[in-house]
């Protein structure tokens, strides 16, 4: 009975991270409400005392030194078509020197002949800042299962090597999955034993909907290594949610994905509130150019998370995700002239204008300077 459950489970979950990667290649997964680059102006200088090729775009991220501010944001594992996905976004992590997050591995510990589905990202990008990835829902017991052991939370490290673990929040999605997990009391404290105990870093990370100032500085305050805001702007996972609710005739599910489908804080406004909690800041969710990294940097991140994008570019093949890396560090390099700064990190330093909705969220709840 229980192996039957167990086998269930698995084939559940193999299926849900197919379908997640099917349906977010597709239209309509991104928010109309968008991050909020659009209103974050940096100031032209016209005598930046700086030649392009003196521009240094390396930056310092938990322990390893990127070539670019540029994450790969976790994406999937899990399923048999994640292996050709992984593998050729480890290769350009490795081939440019990027960190690589991994989608949620709990799948290879329910059914762990699922873990080469995510072990070919260490395979393939030996170098890379590799970071794990668990959804906080599992660190607490839900409705028809218990909360993850410290050694299966070590396991997910083991089978990847990974440099740190990112425990992502979902509760909007979670809220929208048909399938969910609504269970997330004791999630902080649990988030503060592990950091604690796992003998990695953690970093929290959302996934759409944005980490207020105020979350930012509890998660620090419980030992946490770094945040990555994943904000409101870019792909939605209650979007992608509601079309799988649809396909299931779940009515309860795709109605509150057409409400909350725009829930959340723009990724900028995030940035800009999280900022105040001084923990390397990772900001994901919309980023698409170098010119968005640049606006990014500028209200405080310290490097920026980019995921559909490159998992279009990954259907194009390698030389695509090359492309989009190539052009990513052609514009902010040449942002970074124009800005008069020699680093990624100067940008933070530099004056810049907020406008419009962004300006009105900032201000509002004071999250403008610090
Ligand atoms: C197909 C797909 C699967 C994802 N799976 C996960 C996951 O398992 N864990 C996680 O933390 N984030 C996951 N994400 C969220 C991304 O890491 C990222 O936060 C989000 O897509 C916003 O970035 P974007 O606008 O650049 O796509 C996934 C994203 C995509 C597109």
């Amino acid at each position: 009975m229980a192996a039957t459950l167990r086998r269930s489970t698995a084939e559940t979950m193999r299926q849900r991270k197919a379908e997640h990667l099917e349906v977010a290649l597709d239209d309509g997964v991104e928010t109309v409400t968008g991050p909020g680059w659009h209103d974050v102006h940096l100031v032209h200088e016209a005598l930046p005392e700086v030649d392009l090729d003196a521009v240094d775009l390396r930056t310092p991220l938990l322990g390893h030194t990127l070539d670019l501010p540029l994450l790969i944001a976790g994406m999937t594992g899990g399923h048999d078509g994640a292996t050709v996905v992984n593998g050729a976004l480890a290769r350009a992590a490795q081939r440019h020197g990027l960190a690589i997050g991994l989608g949620s591995q709990r799948a290879a510990l329910v059914d762990p002949t699922l873990e080469p589905t995510y072990a070919v990202v260490r395979e393939q990008a030996p170098d890379a800042l590799v970071i794990g990835n668990i959804g906080a829902v599992q660190l607490i017991d839900q409705d028809d299962r218990p909360a993850l052991t410290f050694a299966q939370l070590r396991r997910v490290v083991e089978m990847i090597g990974a440099d740190a673990l990112a425990i992502h929040l979902n509760v909007l999605e979670e809220a929208v999955q048909p399938e969910g997990d609504r269970r997330a009391r004791g999630v902080a404290e649990a988030i503060g034993e592990l950091s604690a105990t796992l003998g990695v870093p953690i970093v929290v990370k959302e996934t759409g909907a944005g980490i207020a100032r105020g979350t930012a500085e509890r998660l620090r305050d419980l030992g946490v290594a770094a945040l990555d805001v994943g904000g409101l702007g870019g792909t939605s996972f209650a979007l992608v949610e509601r079309v799988r609710a649809r396909r299931q005739h779940d009515l309860r599910g795709s109605a509150l994905g057409d409400d909350v489908a725009e829930w959340g804080i723009p990724t900028a406004v995030s940035v800009a509130g999280a900022r105040s909690a001084g923990l390397p800041l990772i900001a994901t969710g919309g980023v698409r150019s170098g010119l968005d990294a640049a606006k990014a940097l500028a209200l405080g991140a310290t490097a920026v998370g980019v995921a559909r994008p490159l998992l279009l570019a990954a259907r194009e093949g390698e030389e695509a995700i090359d492309a989009w890396v190539l052009r990513f560090a052609t514009t902010l390099a040449t942002v970074l002239q124009l800005t008069g700064c020699t680093t990624p990190a100067q940008l933070a330093r530099r004056p810049h204008v907020v406008t419009g909705v962004t300006r009105a969220w900032m201000d509002d709840l004071g999250w403008r300077a610090r």
